[in-house]
């Protein structure tokens, strides 16, 4: 799949973006090593705190259906901002991904392209 195509997985992902609160709709496409994709979007909630961002939908969704390993992810907007993912988002992706590919796009079309260790270089790791 082409970076362009894992990001139209996004956009298309961000059309059931429930955000009735900040009207900020996001779409993420995350691919699985072995190339099956999932996808997801922010789901607001009138607490606030309790919302879900799209990557971690995304992410979420691939890990209860048993994938652990990953290679890229895409997150869009209806910004003309790239989207990069927040901190926390970053933080649940290195968990399972530390090398994943960061792709950030702007709603019409372009994207940057990072390593995930280039945005959270120094991430909380825990050693019980
Ligand atoms: N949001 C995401 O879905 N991903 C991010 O990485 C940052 C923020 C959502 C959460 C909220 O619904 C809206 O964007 C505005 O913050």
């Amino acid at each position: 799949m082409t970076d362009k195509e894992l990001i139209d997985l996004a956009r298309g992902a961000k059309q059931h973006s429930y955000s009735p609160y900040s009207h900020f709709a996001v779409g993420a496409a995350i691919e699985c090593d072995g190339g099956l994709v999932f996808t997801g979007c922010n789901i607001e909630n009138a607490s606030f705190g309790a919302t879900l961002c799209a990557e971690a939908v995304a992410l979420s969704s691939a890990v209860a259906e048993g994938h652990r390993s990953f290679r890229r992810i895409a997150i869009v907007s209806d910004s003309e901002q790239y989207c990069y993912p927040c901190g926390s988002c970053r933080q649940l992706l290195q968990e399972f991904a530390p090398d994943i590919e960061v792709l950030a796009a702007r709603n019409s079309g372009a994207w940057v392209s990072y390593h995930l260790n280039q945005l959270l270089p120094k991430p909380f790791q825990f050693r019980g």
